[in-house]
């Protein structure tokens, strides 16, 4: 599974692009509206590599400075412990406990998604988490990500029932890109989150997937 690619951007024509949503919004000079959104450079969706340290903690540290809709809030990571991250990752992936999938542009890396599955008594829950890098977000990728990683998920976590995930009050385009991939609300923890200074509320979502 290490390394194993899932979706590239390099048609069997050879074009490099892909559609990957029926609605485009935010265009950049160069990309043409038709039936979908392009992206005209080459893109991979795989899963990690023990190469990856750096480009994930690169990665993560920059979206923790953003603040945005995720647990970090401006704290920064050691490259030691993100490598002790992925080791644990990697190990969890082949002992059929999680799936991760890490997306590149042209080897930068500008997205990361996975399913991690729970213990014991919720052994068959899987918590689900996603994020896309500031200047790549609605163009489809983030979708095009959560669809393989649920599709990855199903093939590989034999033990998966339910994939679970919450989301911040404050954040309603992850939240309809939930419901459109078939993600129900169950419950909201009123100010159960601290999002800059403010407490927002914490919603939790679930979607069956067997
Ligand atoms: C939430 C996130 C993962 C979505 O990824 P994305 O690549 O930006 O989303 P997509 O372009 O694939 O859009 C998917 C759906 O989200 C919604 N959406 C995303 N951007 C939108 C925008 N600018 N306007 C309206 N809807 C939007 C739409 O429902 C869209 O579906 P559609 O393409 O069928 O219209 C991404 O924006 C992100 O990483 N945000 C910051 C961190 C975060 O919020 N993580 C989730 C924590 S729970």
């Amino acid at each position: 599974m290490e390394g194993k690619i899932v979706i590239t951007s390099k048609t069997k024509d050879g074009l490099d692009f892909i559609t990957a949503s029926p609605k485009p919004r935010a265009f950049r000079p160069g990309m043409k509206e038709k039936k979908g959104f392009k992206i005209p450079r080459k893109l991979i969706i795989r899963y990690l590599t023990k190469d990856d340290a750096e480009a994930m903690w690169e990665y993560i540290n920059v979206l923790s400075k953003e603040q945005t809709f995720i647990t970090f809030q401006g704290e920064q990571i050691s490259l030691e412990d993100e490598t002790k991250y992925l080791i644990g990752q990697l190990e969890n992936i082949k002992n059929q406990k999680s799936v991760q999938l890490l997306v590149f542009i042209e080897k930068k890396m500008v997205g990361v998604s996975g399913i991690e599955m729970k213990a014991k008594i919720e052994g068959h829950v899987g918590k689900f988490g996603i994020s896309i890098a500031k200047e790549f977000r609605g163009q489809g990728i983030g979708k095009m990500l959560m669809e393989a990683v649920l599709n990855e998920a199903k093939a590989n976590l034999p033990a998966l029932k339910i994939v679970e995930l919450d989301v911040f009050a404050n954040n309603p385009l992850a939240i309809q890109l939930y419901e459109k991939l078939g993600f129900q609300k169950f419950g909201e923890l009123p100010e159960g989150v601290l999002h800059r200074g403010e407490y927002v509320g914490h919603i939790y979502m679930y979607k069956r997937v067997r």
